[in-house]
């Protein structure tokens, strides 16, 4: 049975910081390869911020395009829920500083930390809210700014991740072709200790020992986590499809969470869906954790690669380890 929710993404907009990090800039810091990172991984290039640019700022430029795009006000946003893991700091919540530089002062907002199946976390709770009517319109957005994190004496995680936000716009479904058709959201607590950022929360506050210890980084057992990627992209889209009586052929699109360009190519090859129909930018933008499946739908969008009626699964597997999977007809 499907978990229908009555609501609709009915607009996309990204930011990202203008600079530019190629693989060749890595091998200056540390030993790595161009060839390494692109055979290993699929990721040539990622965007980085300047100093002072925080989850914030880039946030609040993906809701700016939004806005602009689907011609809302700012007033008229009821909720703003930001999914990310590198919130300005520990509280307020990055959904605060947003709804304060966007103007939307009707809104109420939190942030939510799922890691890389934040979006998709983040557009399952903000659905409940349009698919009610409580809430007309719902900002949903992934902002992240992993560089802020990343030891750059790690090579074997550095190289991994970029910086950018997405922000999607949640309305009410007209009827039961459109929107979200189905979803399954779940986590396995028991691989938390495989990649999660060890200082700083309230059980290593930070101190100097702390910090001289590395501890304010992401910490990662690479193989570990793909391991598990690699199975619950593949088990959770493919159940999604199975579920609703679809298969891969059904598909119009798959925008995956762009992690690693091999853990994307095994769901691909379970699903049987050609490489025309999946979403791929993980070479320019790496990794970018909440933000990487708003960046893909932008870019279905501008592309003509995703049109209102196709059929869309968007798919992630994070920190945590949370999973994220949602099967929709896209509405705009
Ligand atoms: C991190 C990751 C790319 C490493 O790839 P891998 O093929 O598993 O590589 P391994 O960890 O087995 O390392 C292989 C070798 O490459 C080396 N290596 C690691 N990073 C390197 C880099 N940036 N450049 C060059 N060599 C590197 C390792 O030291 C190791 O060398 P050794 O064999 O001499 O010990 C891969 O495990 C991965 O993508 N994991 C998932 C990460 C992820 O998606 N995280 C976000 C979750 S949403």
């Amino acid at each position: 049975m499907g978990r229908r929710l009555a609501a609709k993404i009915t607009g996309v907009a990204c930011h990202v910081p203008p600079r530019v990090m190629t693989n060749a800039d890595l091998e200056k810091i540390v030993e790595t390869s161009d060839a390494w990172i692109r055979e290993r991984t699929g990721i040539m290039e990622r965007h980085v911020v300047d100093q002072g640019v925080a989850a914030s700022h880039l946030a609040a430029e993906a809701a700016k395009k939004l806005l602009a795009q689907t011609h809302t006000a700012p007033e008229e946003i009821d909720l703003i829920i930001v999914a990310t893991v590198t919130p300005d700091m520990m509280f307020p919540a990055t959904a605060c500083l947003v709804q304060d530089r966007i103007g939307a002062r009707r809104a109420w907002g939190f942030d939510l930390s799922a890691a890389c199946s934040g979006f998709v976390y983040a557009v399952t709770v903000g659905a409940q809210f349009a698919a009610a009517g409580t809430h007309k319109k719902v900002m949903v957005i992934g902002s992240d700014v992993m560089t802020s994190i990343l030891d750059y004496q790690d090579r074997a995680t550095c190289v991994l991740f970029g910086d950018g936000a997405g922000a999607a716009l949640l309305e009410q479904a007209g009827s039961d072709s459109e929107g979200i058709l189905d979803f399954h959201n779940d986590v396995d607590g028991s691989g938390g200790c495989n990649l999660y950022m060890p200082g700083g929360g309230s059980l290593h506050p930070p101190t100097h020992e702390t910090v001289d210890a590395r501890m304010h980084y992401v910490h990662q057992e690479g193989q570990q986590v793909f391991k598990y990627a690699v199975r619950r992209m593949a088990d959770v889209a493919a159940g999604l499809l199975e579920r609703n009586g679809f298969t891969g052929k059904d598909l119009s699109l798959v925008v995956p969470h762009q992690a690693n360009l091999r853990i994307i190519r095994a769901m691909q090859q379970r699903l049987g869906v050609e490489d025309a129909k999946v979403l791929i930018n993980i070479d320019r933008y790496g990794n970018t954790t909440a933000a990487t499946i708003p960046l893909g739908l932008q870019e279905a969008v501008e592309q003509g690669r995703l049109r209102r009626g196709d059929l869309l699964m968007i798919v992630a597997v994070g920190a945590g380890f949370t999973t994220g999977g949602m099967l929709m007809r896209w509405a705009y």
